[in-house]
């Protein structure tokens, strides 16, 4: 069954706010199986984000009808499958999700080059043969932010994967993000793991405030339970806020 719309779930919608620049820098997770609850997150706080991420969990429960959906809400979308398969396969389900007009996909650098590379060719043909208005990016993870350490040796090894495939950027934790600016400043660094200071971690072994992951390098940060399942949804929104409006 395809995803309701957003008039469909909470009425018609009226005239987007203006989109600014620090908004391309903070994307909201949208970490349910839910499109009702999801297009109500993005709906809440479409002036503050301007990502929203879609990963496994409401991809699988919600097809790409939810991604439609975003986009018509004024979110360019992060499609976070870590993909992670043979070539061929990675190519032809990354030429699939060109046909999205996603912004962002992620896939796993620890895949190798010739993955990596496929999924860039998979989703750029998607999204020329879609026609779409969009360039996407392929982003490689290299290590997960739940992982408790990383092994540097191995970072580089897949960021430089990532850079030889022709990957647009990668996902790191913000501990990471200093270094791999350093290597490769073309790409773009998306950084989840993101907590207020004093937080619970859950289960991010390796977390950082916004403005800790800012600072460093990140081009765009990740945001989910700090913002979605907050005691005070508005209070946690405020503190975003004030920590982003210096970038
Ligand atoms: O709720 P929280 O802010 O921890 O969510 C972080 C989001 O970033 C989740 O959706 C998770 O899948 C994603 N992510 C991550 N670590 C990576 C890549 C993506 O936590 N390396």
């Amino acid at each position: 069954m395809p995803a309701p719309t957003v008039e469909e779930v909470e009425g018609p919608v009226y005239g987007m706010t203006g989109r600014t620049r620090g908004m391309d820098r903070l994307a909201i997770a949208l970490d349910t199986d839910d499109s009702v609850e999801a297009l109500r997150w993005a709906r809440d706080y479409r002036d503050v984000f301007g990502f929203a991420k879609v990963g496994l969990e409401l991809f699988t429960s919600e097809g790409p009808g939810i991604i439609y959906a975003l986009r018509e809400l004024g979110y360019k979308v992060f499609l976070d499958l870590k993909m992670h398969d043979i070539p061929n396969t990675v190519k032809r389900a990354a030429r699939v999700v060109g046909g999205y007009g996603v912004d962002l996909l992620t896939v796993h650098a620890a895949g190798g080059v010739p993955m990596l590379r496929a999924a860039v060719e998979g989703l750029s043909e998607g999204a020329a043969a879609a026609g779409s208005a969009t360039e996407p990016r392929v982003l490689a993870v290299t290590f997960l932010t739940s992982d408790p350490a990383v092994d540097q040796i191995a970072f580089i090894a897949r960021l430089d994967a990532a850079a030889e495939a022709g990957c647009g950027g990668y996902v790191c934790a913000a501990a990471e993000v200093e270094m791999a600016k350093e290597r490769h400043p073309e790409l773009f660094a998306l950084v989840p793991g993101i907590r207020f200071k004093g937080a619970e971690v859950d289960d991010q072994g390796r977390v950082a405030t916004p403005s800790v992951a800012l600072a460093k390098g990140a081009d765009l940060i990740v945001i989910g339970r700090s913002v979605t399942r907050a005691a005070d949804p508005a209070v946690a929104i405020a503190m975003l806020k004030a920590e982003a409006a210096a970038f």
